[in-house]
């Protein structure tokens, strides 16, 4: 049974990554009530099967429709590429077809031809996202003309996720990526940065460039697009409850989820500690 009571927007990460997509959408539109939840007792997600992307976003989502969210975001590039489709096709009928899932890929995926002039794209991302190839399907669908190349950037979540993301030791990491990329198509001048942790690094991929490379960091550009998303929606806005709280869930220990998320807030939070199955 889901809870028709609140009307809650819900965030959904692997862990912290997707609070920098929280923060972006909370400053767009304060009015609503949120719901976050990161499953960090199993992230990250980056390295996972397709199946099991699948399996452990499906019991995230139920779970925030069971407290009341009315509306979920997958703010989590891996759990989009390997399991908005799948959600939004085979549960969302299951549980309630009046509820929303929608992801993060398309609305960045949508700005991609203004804003580069060579029409040469880069995606860095986590293996899964990469493998997957949703980046380059989800553009190619709106802009045919449009060159994609995606890399793989395994140490990068560890990096944000230890702190160390300022670190001199970051460098080398970022360094070598950006030139791998820039090794597979040398005519990029637009780079995605398709995973959420990775705005954090934002600085040290800025240095390790040429200024003609822009750099494009999600958050923005999902909450504008959920804004008119909501515009476009009313029938789901009218549902959606409208006190400007936010809370958190883990999987984790809620103390560990707090502390660890002052790299990304600088607020105090109230959290709690579920378990998904
Ligand atoms: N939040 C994930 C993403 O945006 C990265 C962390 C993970 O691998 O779980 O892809």
């Amino acid at each position: 049974m889901l809870s028709q009571e609140w009307g809650t927007i819900g965030i959904f990460d692997s862990g912290y990554g997707g609070l920098t997509i929280l923060e972006k959408i909370k400053t767009l539109l304060p009015q609503y009530d949120y719901l976050y939840l990161g499953d960090n007792a199993r992230a990250p997600y980056g390295p996972r099967s397709f199946e099991v992307v699948y399996q452990f976003t499906r019991q995230a989502v139920e779970a925030l429709f069971k407290n009341g969210c009315q509306l979920v975001i997958l703010a989590c590039n891996t759990a989009s590429a390997k399991a908005l489709r799948t959600l939004q096709q085979r549960d969302l009928p299951l549980w309630d077809t009046s509820r929303r899932i929608l992801g993060i890929i398309r609305p960045t995926a949508e700005i991609i031809d203004v804003v580069s002039k060579t029409k040469h794209v880069g995606i860095l991302g986590t293996v899964g996202t990469i493998s997957s190839g949703s980046y380059t399907m989800e553009i190619q669908k709106l802009y045919s003309h449009v060159v994609v190349t995606g890399e793989a950037c395994p140490m990068w979540v560890p990096l944000v996720e230890n702190n160390e993301f300022n670190a001199p030791g970051a460098d080398y990491f970022v360094e070598k990526h950006l030139s791998n990329i820039l090794k597979k198509d040398s005519l990029i001048d637009t780079l995605i940065l398709g995973c959420t942790h990775y705005p954090l690094l934002i600085h040290k991929i800025k240095e390790n460039l040429s200024p003609d490379i822009t750099v494009i960091s999600q958050g923005e550009y999902v909450a504008s697009s959920l804004k008119d998303y909501l515009f476009r929606h009313p029938e789901i806005d009218i549902k959606l409850t409208k006190n400007g709280t936010c809370k958190f869930l883990t999987t984790e220990s809620a103390e560990k989820f707090s502390e660890a998320a002052s790299i990304f807030l600088h607020y105090p939070i109230e959290v709690e500690r579920i378990t998904l199955k």
